[in-house]
Formats: C-alpha cells, sequence, structure tokens
C-alpha cells in the first residue's frame, strides 16, 4: 500500500508503514517474569498516559508481590523482536465469573505501530480464552482514544451500546466493545477461522 506525500509543489508515493508488518514471537508471561511485565507496564504508561487508567507513579512504587499479584490476576502476553519486548497485552477475567474475559492493557511500542503487533497479541488472548471455554472478549476504550477504537474496530470488535464514567476515573468515560470468537465445538477450523479474524501469530510458550 503507498501513501501519498507531498511538499514544496512536489508530490510522490511512499511505502505505507502497515506495508511492513512484521511477525513477532509472542510469549506467555508467568509469575516468576514478574520483572519482564514491569518493564514494558512501565514503558506502556510513561508513553501513553491518557490510554490507561493507572499511572506510571502508582506502578513504578508497586513492589515484588504486587507485580506477581497482577501477572496472576490475569493471562499476560508480551510481544519480542528478538530479544526486545515491544507489545504487551491481557485478558482479565471478572468481575465475576459469568463475565467474559477483558482485554486490558494493550500497548505497542511506538516504533513497532501498524505493523500487526497489536493484531498478534489478540490472536494468542483469543486462542488462549476459546481454550478457557469463552466465546468472546471483550475490553473497554477510553473516549478520545480514536486510534485504539479504529484499530480495535477493524480487528472485529464491535460497540455493545455500553458507555459509563470508569470507576478509578469519574471525570472520563470509557466504551464496552466486544468480538465474538470462533466456536469452541471445532478445534480444527477454530484455529484457522481465529487467524482469519485476528491475524497470524507465532506463539511460544513462556521463555525461561
Ligand atoms: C492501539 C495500538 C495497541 C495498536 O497497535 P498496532 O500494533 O499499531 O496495531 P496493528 O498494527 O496490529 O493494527 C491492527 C489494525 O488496526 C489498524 N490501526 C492501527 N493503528 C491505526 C491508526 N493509527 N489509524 C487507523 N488504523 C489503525 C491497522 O490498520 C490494523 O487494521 P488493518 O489490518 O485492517 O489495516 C497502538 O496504537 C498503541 O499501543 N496505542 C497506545 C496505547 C493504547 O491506546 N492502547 C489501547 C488501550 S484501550
Amino acid at each position: 500500500m503507498w501513501t501519498i506525500q507531498a511538499s514544496a509543489g512536489r508530490s510522490w508515493a511512499v511505502p505505507s508503514v502497515t506495508s511492513c508488518a512484521i511477525v513477532a514471537m509472542v510469549r506467555a508471561i508467568r509469575p516468576d517474569q514478574w520483572r519482564l511485565l514491569r518493564d514494558i507496564r512501565l514503558r506502556a504508561l510513561q508513553d501513553s498516559p491518557d490510554a490507561f487508567l493507572s499511572s506510571h507513579v502508582i506502578e513504578v512504587g508497586w513492589d515484588e508481590g504486587q507485580w506477581r499479584a497482577t501477572v496472576c490476576a490475569a493471562h499476560w502476553f508480551v510481544a519480542f523482536v528478538g530479544n526486545q519486548a515491544i507489545g504487551v497485552a491481557a485478558a482479565l477475567r471478572g468481575p465475576d465469573t459469568s463475565t467474559e474475559p477483558h482485554v486490558t492493557s494493550m500497548w505497542v511500542d511506538p516504533e513497532y505501530r501498524r505493523r500487526g503487533v497489536a493484531r498478534q497479541l489478540l490472536t494468542a488472548l483469543g486462542r488462549q480464552v476459546a481454550k478457557d471455554g469463552w466465546n468472546g472478549l471483550l475490553l473497554w476504550v477510553l473516549d478520545g482514544n480514536d486510534v485504539a477504537r479504529e484499530a480495535y474496530s477493524r480487528m472485529g470488535f464491535a460497540f455493545t451500546g455500553e458507555h459509563q464514567p470508569p470507576l478509578a476515573d469519574s471525570s472520563r468515560m470509557e466504551e464496552r466493545m466486544r468480538r465474538e470468537l470462533p466456536h469452541r465445538g471445532s478445534a480444527g477450523r477454530s484455529a484457522h477461522a481465529s487467524e482469519n479474524l485476528i491475524g497470524a501469530a507465532t506463539v511460544q510458550p513462556a521463555a525461561t
């Protein structure tokens, strides 16, 4: 795909960033890898403070126990290029056992955006959540985060019509989106359909 750029009366076509898709290595994070989560999560909070309800100031003060509890509270996946962590996302259960898991904490390093990394993280989350027996993924996205709203829409999420001030910050508003997961009864078709919906990913067990 090409984009037209213009300057000083001249125009030319350049390849758009989305044409340089990369295949990241997506790994599930274990509790003993809490430092890895801490580092990328703090980078995310510093880079995109308006995208999240927590903040760098709060989480930089967390101790090992809090980070380990955070890993255990959700399915966390980190995307790597070589040894470099470039993206993170989680699927969080709750608020009760009948609620489908919510995608939270999605962030991709700005240098790697528009190259399919969020799609690969969602593929990993979708597979894990389907394996757990769920039919859908939910998420809340803040009003004003137009890039994330567009990206989630393009990755198959649709607004549910639920719109509310988040508990953590009543001065803002958030909207819920949901994506149906392929039917879990048909394992072969399910994996294939999942890839068609949200993209292929190389998913590895957690590194030691
Ligand atoms: C939102 C975010 C995670 C997207 O990550 P990404 O790796 O760039 O997304 P991908 O490259 O996998 O793109 C997925 C889809 O979204 C679209 N998309 C991504 N960024 C977009 C943008 N800026 N404008 C329009 N569409 C966009 C892509 O084109 C792609 O759709 P397509 O395959 O139909 O073309 C990333 O921008 C980010 O980290 N933002 C800051 C943190 C944030 O807002 N997190 C969400 C909190 S709810």
